[in-house]
C-alpha cells in the first residue's frame, strides 16, 4: 500500500478533494492510504499559534520550526520504513511527469508538507526536508494545492490505482510527447465531424494518426520538449516526412467554415471555376474544358439548396454541389459495379481556389460530404471524375472512395464523355 501523510493548516479541505473519485476509491480497496495532519495540534501553547514574525523584519508571518518538527516526528514514529519529506515551495524544483514516476517509483510513503503566510522556518527545511517541490513558477496562498497535484499525479502511477499501466502510458509527457486529440460521440457535434481515420477501425491506422498527431502538438506547443525526444526510427522519420508535406502546403489564415451557397456567391464561384479550368487544361485534362459549368449549373444547385462554399475569414475558396438524388447515368456503370443499391449522395462540380490548392480544402470539402450525407440519411456517396484528372483521384483514394467502373456524362462539343465513377461508404445512414 502507498502512503501520503500531509501536514498541512486546513486537512479537511486537503482530505475531502484526495478522497474523492479514483482516489477515494483506491483507498477504499487498500491500495493507498492518504492522512491529512492538523499542524496546529503539535502547538504547545494553548492559542494554538503556529507562526510568528520574520527575524530582520518585513511583512507576514512565518510557520515555526517547532510545531512542524513535532507533527513530522508523530508521523515518522508510525511509519513502517523512512518516508520520503517534500516541502511545497515556488523556491523549489518544478513538477514534472518523471517526478511524479520516481516518487511512485523509488518510494511507498511520503510526507507532503504545506507552507502558509510567508513560508516556513529555514530550519525545519534544513533538519527535516529531503526536496523541495513547485508547482510552477508562481505563488500560491498555501502549499495545500501544490501537495493535492502531486498526491494525485503520484497516487495515479502506484498499481492498483488505475485499471493498467496502459492509462498512464498513453498520456500526455509520459514519454515526453504531448497527447493527440480525444473525440467522443456523437460523430457530428456543431457540424464538427470526427476525424474519420478514427471511425474505421484500422488500429495501425489510428495508432500512426495519433502518432502523428502528437508529433505535431508537442512540436508547435512545447518545442523544448519537442527538442529532446528521440525521432530516429524508421517509423518516426516515416511520419515526419508525412508531416513536414502536410506543413509545406499553404496555410488557411483561419479555419474554413462550410455553408450553404448563395446567389451572392456566384462570382466568386465562377472565377474559382475558371481557375480550376486552366489548372485543368494545365496537366492536359479534358475535363471542364466545353466551358462547364456555367452560370446557369451553379444557380441551378443554389436554387436546389444543394450547393455550398467553404469560407475563409469571409473569402470564398472552394465550392461543391451534393446532390441527395440519384444520378441517371450513374445507373449504366460498365466495367464494375456498385456495392450496394443503398441510397447514396452525389458529389457533383466541385473546384478548390488556385491560391488555397494544397491546403487541405479538398479532403475538408469530402468530410463536409460525408456529414451533409450522413444528416439526408445517405450510406454512400457517389462521385466521377475524368481519368486523367489524378489530383481528384488522389483526393478520393486518400479518403478512402473506391474505383466502382466507368460512367458516361453528357458534354459539349466532342470533348471526352467517359468518367471514372468513386463510392465510398459512409457509417451510419440506410446502406
Ligand atoms: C505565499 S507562499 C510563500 C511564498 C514565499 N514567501 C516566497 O516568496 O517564496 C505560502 C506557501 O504556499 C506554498 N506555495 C506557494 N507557491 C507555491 C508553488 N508555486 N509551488 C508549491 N508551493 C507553493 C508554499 O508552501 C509556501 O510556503
Amino acid at each position: 500500500m502507498y502512503r501520503i501523510d500531509i501536514m498541512t493548516l486546513f486537512p479537511d479541505t486537503v482530505g475531502d478533494v484526495l478522497s474523492e473519485s479514483i482516489l477515494g476509491r483506491a483507498q477504499e480497496r487498500d491500495f493507498l492510504r492518504i492522512e491529512t495532519h492538523q499542524i496546529r495540534d503539535y502547538t504547545l501553547n494553548r492559542q494554538k499559534q503556529v507562526d510568528d514574525y520574520p527575524y530582520g523584519g518585513g511583512r507576514g508571518a512565518v510557520l515555526q520550526a517547532d510545531p512542524l518538527f513535532r507533527c513530522w516526528e508523530h508521523i515518522r514514529s508510525q511509519a513502517a520504513g523512512t518516508p520520503r519529506t517534500i516541502f511545497l515551495s515556488p523556491c523549489g524544483k518544478t513538477f514534472t511527469q518523471a517526478d511524479a514516476r520516481r516518487l511512485a517509483w523509488e518510494h511507498d510513503h511520503l510526507i507532503l508538507v504545506c507552507g502558509h503566510y510567508e513560508g516556513v522556518d529555514q530550519r525545519f527545511i534544513d533538519e527535516c526536508v529531503d526536496e523541495e517541490i513547485s508547482l510552477g513558477d508562481f505563488v500560491l496562498t498555501g502549499g495545500e494545492i501544490a501537495a493535492m497535484a502531486v498526491a494525485d499525479a503520484v497516487c495515479r502511477l502506484t498499481p492498483g490505482v488505475l485499471a493498467d499501466a496502459e492509462c498512464f502510458e498513453n498520456e500526455s509527457h509520459w514519454d515526453g510527447l504531448l497527447e493527440y486529440p480525444q473525440y467522443s460521440r456523437p460523430e457530428v457535434w456543431h457540424g464538427r465531424t470526427v476525424p474519420e481515420v478514427l471511425t474505421t477501425g484500422d488500429h495501425g491506422k489510428i495508432e500512426r494518426w495519433r502518432r502523428k498527431q502528437s508529433l505535431l502538438r508537442t512540436r508547435e506547443r512545447r518545442p523544448d520538449l519537442y527538442e529532446r525526444l528521440d525521432l530516429s526510427s524508421r517509423a518516426d522519420q516515416k511520419l515526419l516526412a508525412e508531416l513536414e508535406r502536410e506543413l509545406s502546403r499553404p496555410v488557411l489564415p483561419q479555419p474554413a467554415a462550410c455553408r450553404p451557397a448563395r446567389e451572392e456567391d456566384l462570382d466568386a464561384m465562377l472565377d474559382i471555376a475558371a481557375q480550376a479550368q486552366r489548372f485543368l487544361a494545365s496537366c492536359g485534362v479534358d475535363q471542364w474544358q466545353d466551358g462547364y459549368p456555367e452560370r446557369q449549373h451553379l444557380l441551378y444547385d443554389i436554387d436546389r439548396g444543394e450547393s455550398y462554399v467553404l469560407t475563409c475569414g469571409g473569402e470564398v475558396c472552394a465550392f461543391f454541389a451534393l446532390s441527395p438524388r440519384p444520378e441517371p447515368c450513374y445507373d449504366a456503370i460498365t466495367d464494375g459495379k456498385w456495392s450496394s443499391d443503398g441510397d447514396y449522395a452525389v458529389l457533383h462540380r466541385c473546384a478548390v481556389a488556385d491560391k488555397y490548392r494544397g491546403a487541405g480544402l479538398g479532403d475538408r470539402m469530402l468530410a463536409e460530404c460525408r456529414r451533409l450525407a450522413l444528416e439526408q440519411g445517405r450510406g454512400w456517396l457517389r462521385v466521377d471524375t475524368h481519368k486523367k484528372n489524378k489530383t481528384m483521384q488522389g483526393l478520393l483514394r486518400r479518403n478512402k472512395f473506391q474505383y466502382r467502373g466507368n460512367v458516361t456524362v453528357s458534354v459539349n462539343g466532342g470533348h471526352d464523355p467517359r468518367r471514372v465513377a468513386y463510392e465510398k461508404r459512409l457509417s451510419g445512414g440506410n446502406t
